[in-house]
């Protein structure tokens, strides 16, 4: 009879969820809790069990029809404290909106970047992030003994492999496979052993350049770095380009920009100097085209490179390069 007791129990449960108005609750009232109702009817067989099984029974059965009036009861007080018109579907109302996701600002930038080079007539090329010690150092004129190949700098893998520490061995890739012109972007990631905090991190992202035809010039480097920049930070953007070293470039210059956000006044993000070092840059050297077959009394060329975690951060004004990549959604959903 328990069993009994809670199929009635359930299928009341079940009656009264289906119940949209007054009169089909009353007909469930009518089938289960009027005189001749189902819960009436197992009253009706507690008489014939025997009195050992009744105190228990009893107090199932009597737990169950109060239970079931009270269901009934506030299901009634809410019918008459909201008419049926009030109750009634409003097609008209907007639908819930969804949560989306939103791009991330490394991507972002990625693409505002892409963009621009773009419409100067780069394609876009990419590499692999597990890279031979060919590709990242030696394709790339780095003397065997060169201090940036040292432990600290670079995760190896074994004698031959490692994480690429920069975008430069897809420059090789690409030279290896096709023949001059070429003019190309790189966007990736890359990897360097170095200790995390808020300026710098084992992994983060580069975009490397790459223009390769005969009669390429420095001043066509330089038109095409201030064209750049002036797009990515706004026409007023002052420029300078200093000196110095890349073992695949010569000669090689650091391009810097005036500060964005203090216009070259002053402020924490250029360190109170007024100018943003962007990226490096230079005419490819010619071992590098060597390495890949060209030949430099034909060709020249100029690459570039530029960190986009550092573009990134000064762009949104992002003091803490962990952020990128801790997936905090409170981080994430402003942009
Ligand atoms: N690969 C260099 C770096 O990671 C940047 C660079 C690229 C410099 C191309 C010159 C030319 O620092």
């Amino acid at each position: 009879m328990l069993e009994q007791i809670a199929k009635v129990r359930e299928s009341f449960a079940r009656a009264l969820e289906a119940v949209q108005s007054v009169e089909t609750l009353e007909q469930l009232r009518i089938q289960f809790l009027a005189r001749k109702g189902a819960i009436a009817e197992l009253f009706e067989a507690l008489k014939s069990v025997t009195p050992a099984e009744k105190p228990a029974l009893g107090k199932a059965l009597n737990e169950l029809r109060s239970w079931a009036q009270a269901a009934h009861d506030e299901r009634a007080t809410f019918f008459s404290q909201h008419p049926a018109s009030e109750r009634a579907v409003d097609l008209t109302l907007p639908g819930r909106p969804r949560p989306i996701g939103s791009v991330h600002p490394i991507t972002q930038t990625i693409e505002e970047v892409t963009r621009i080079f773009t419409r100067m007539g780069f394609e876009t090329a990419e590499g692999p992030e597990l890279e031979t010690d060919h590709y990242n150092f030696e394709a790339l004129n780095f003397p065997p003994d060169h201090p940036a190949r040292d432990m600290q700098d670079t995760f190896f893998i074994n004698d031959t492999l490692l994480l690429r520490t920069h975008t430069s061995p897809v420059q090789i890739r690409v030279m290896e496979s096709r023949k001059p012109p070429v003019r190309i972007i790189v966007p990736g990631r890359v990897f360097r052993n170095e200790a995390v905090s808020a300026r710098s991190h084992v992994m983060f992202h580069q975009i490397e350049g790459l223009f390769v035809d005969s009669g390429v010039t420095f001043g066509e480097l330089k038109g095409t770095l201030v064209a750049f920049a002036k797009q990515l930070f706004g026409s007023s953007v002052k420029f300078k380009f200093r000196p110095t070293f890349f073992p695949f470039t010569e000669p090689s210059a650091d391009m810097y920009i005036s500060c964005f956000i203090c216009g070259g006044s002053g402020c924490r993000v250029c360190k109170q100097n007024g100018w943003v070092e962007v990226m490096g840059s230079g005419m490819v050297h010619p071992n590098v085209f060597r390495a890949v077959g060209y030949d430099p009394e034909r060709v020249s060329g100029y690459a570039f490179g530029m960190g986009i975690d550092r573009l990134a951060m000064l762009k949104y004004g992002i003091d803490d390069i962990r952020l990128f990549y801790e997936d905090d959604v409170r981080f994430l959903r402003q942009f």
